[in-house]
């Protein structure tokens, strides 16, 4: 996903845009590049390649001006290359752009313009807006920018400076996200936070088609009509320090250690004084409940993981049948979706372009909408009826980990405020599990005790090996998968999530001499069954590696490796099992020397579908 920063303000342009993409990178990308109004002209430098690239150009060669805007860009129109880097400009340079997103009618477009005699030097789509502004420039940027918008379909943030004004950034925002930065005496654009943190806490969210005009120091919102809209302003909590690596080597560790707090503060903020759930963000009643008689969790990758263990609580707790899809799946195979359904969307950024679609591909068939989501303001939660936001913090790692935990919590949650409201459990029992659940940050860091263990008898155990195994069965199952799904997207170590019993129908086929096997055994009822799978792998050679509960010693006898977590109700175990697999994950990365937190051919946040 691209990266946007605008500056216009009273310090050197390129020193602030290059920070701030800096904080971006996470987002991945495969070239950077800025524009700066040097009050003679515009100045533009973007390359290939990572961000130290562009940076040690404009050491070499600095630019001076306050004005300006900076782009990392996550090709999906043209390969990564100089001349399709970002910003985009006219034939005379005299207009500069940066998008976020995909104008899908770009072809025609292209086309109309070079018809009109304007020559393209790159293979984006992004370069038509830089000669559609051109085209209905006539003095006025926010104008030409107002008018150029009307001209294009598809997703787009797009910040924008000219020549003639060394006092004016115009954005707009559709689809992609862009946040506005107010600060004294200078003010941002970014796609966002962590890009401006350093330099102001205080940010505008823009709505859909809402376009903003900053000049001199001066900063308007207009809508699509060009009506000045309100805005209100948000106080980012976080410190530049919680968006930075906080001491740890990696992103990634710091957030797997940042879950004891996130799952502390997902829970505890939503418990009033009588230890009930105010879920105070979710305006949903018992009424709006009782007409429920469906509900769909959607949602991709880890997040689509958490929407699982969420389903097996809503339907164990609430008594609700529940279908848990991925959301590039979901809404092209007709659901059954009406007024009667309620679709849960989960998606750490809230800007996942596949489960964004699918909520409104939900809105549009009466659906009511709720999102679990981390991300104040993203484009999922403006258009829920509901949202359940996790306290995850920024989670900037490709990896996701506290967002999965914090996702899970907010399940529980969810399946207790519905069960209780439906009273299909005691309220002995919804006060049962909320002390439970309030006993899980301390068991969270008690789990991570183990990291050392797995470092270095666990990761080194498994760092050349090609292909590994998830087994368990029930609601291990699912954990299975996330746990496969963390050492494929960081370690490249191939790995398949298998529900235990499946083995016999064909996969056990596979299990030959040292092949490592995850073997996840934390559900009492099926204990038994679980050390049944593991004997049938291990008699064919398999490296077993069991993840049990503290009191099942016994598992020793059938693995080669044992990994334990504090004991548990087996419905919450999700919780715990999954870290000694994000642990592992991390650490065979690590042997294998692999960019942890920005995996080859990933991306924080899929925008695009
Ligand atoms: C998880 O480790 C991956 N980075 C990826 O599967 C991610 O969970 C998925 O892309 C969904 O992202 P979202 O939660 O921001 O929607």
């Amino acid at each position: 996903m691209c990266g946007i920063v605008g500056y216009l303000g009273n310090k050197k342009a390129t020193e602030v845009l290059v920070e701030g993409l800096s904080k971006l990178e996470y987002r991945g990308y495969d070239s950077a590049g800025v524009a700066v109004n040097t009050g003679d002209e515009l100045s533009i430098r973007k390359f290939k390649g990572r961000l130290a690239v562009l940076s040690d150009d404009l050491e070499k060669s600095p630019i001076q001006g306050t004005l300006g805007i900076g782009h990392t860009r996550w090709a999906t129109h043209g390969e990564p290359s100089d001349v399709n880097s970002h910003p985009h400009f006219n034939k005379d340079k005299s207009i500069a752009v940066v998008h976020n997103g995909i104008i899908e009618n770009y072809m025609e477009l292209k086309e109309e313009l070079q018809k009109e005699g304007y020559e393209f030097l790159s293979q984006t789509d992004t370069e038509v807006i830089a000669h559609l502004v051109d085209k209905y420039y006539e003095g006025n940027l926010f104008d030409a920018v107002y008018n150029a918008t009307k001209k294009l379909r598809g997703a787009y943030a797009i910040g924008a400076i000219c020549k003639d004004n060394n006092n004016e950034l115009v954005a707009v925002r559709k689809d992609s996200p862009l946040i506005v930065g107010l600060g004294e005496g200078e003010n941002f654009i970014a796609s966002d936070i962590p890009a401006i943190l350093k330099y102001t806490k205080n940010v505008y969210f823009l709505e859909n088609g809402e376009f903003v005009h900053i000049q001199n120091d001066t900063v308007t919102v207009l809508d699509e009509n060009r009506n000045v809209v309100k805005k209100e302003i948000n106080e980012i909590t976080w410190d530049v320090e919680s968006a930075s690596k906080g001491g740890y080597e990696h992103f990634m560790l710091k957030e797997i250690y940042e879950q004891p707090n996130g799952v502390k503060e997902t829970l505890v903020r939503r418990l009033d004084e009588n230890g009930d759930i105010k879920l105070d963000d979710i305006k949903m009643t018992k009424k709006d409940l009782e007409k429920i008689n469906k509900v769909y969790i959607i949602a991709c990758g880890t997040a689509y993981h958490a929407g699982l263990v969420g389903k097996y609580a809503i339907e164990k707790f609430a008594k609700i049948p529940v279908t848990c899809d991925i959301a590039s799946e979901f809404r092209y195979n007709d659901p059954f979706v009406d007024e009667n359904t309620l679709v849960i969307l989960v998606s750490q950024s809230g800007e996942t372009a596949d489960t964004l679609a699918s909520l409104r591909y939900a809105k549009d068939k009466g659906a009511r909408i709720m999102s679990v989501t981390n991300v104040v303001g993203s484009s999922i939660a403006r258009e829920s009826d509901d949202v359940f936001y996790t306290w995850a913090g920024p989670e900037v790692s490709v990896a996701s980990t506290k967002a999965y935990t914090t996702q899970l919590v907010s399940f529980y949650m969810i399946a207790l405020d519905f069960a209780i409201k439906k009273g299909s459990i005691t309220k002995e029992y919804y006060h049962e599990m909320i002390e439970k659940l309030k006993q899980m940050p301390e068991k969270v860091t008690k789990a991570l005790e183990q990291e050392n263990y797995i470092k270095e008898d666990i990761a080194k155990s498994i760092k050349d090996k090609d292909n590994a195994f998830y087994l368990g069965r029930g609601l291990d199952y699912s954990i299975a998968m996330e746990g496969a799904l963390k050492i494929k997207e960081i370690s490249y170590i191939h790995a398949e999530a298998f529900a235990a019993g499946e083995l016999k129908h064909g996969t056990i086929a596979l299990i030959e001499k040292g092949i490592p096997v995850i073997a996840i055994a934390t559900q009492d009822s099926l204990f038994e069954k679980m050390v049944s799978s593991m004997e049938e792998v291990r008699a064919r050679g398999a490296y077993v590696i069991a993840v049990a509960k503290e009191k099942n010693k016994e598992v020793e006898k059938s693995a080669d490796k044992v990994i334990y977590i504090p004991d548990v109700d087996d419905i919450l175990s999700s919780i715990l099992t999954v870290l000694p697999l994000q642990l592992l994950s991390y650490y065979a990365a690590i042997e294998r020397g692999c960019d942890v937190d920005k995996p080859r051919n990933l991306a924080k946040s899929v925008t695009v579908e």
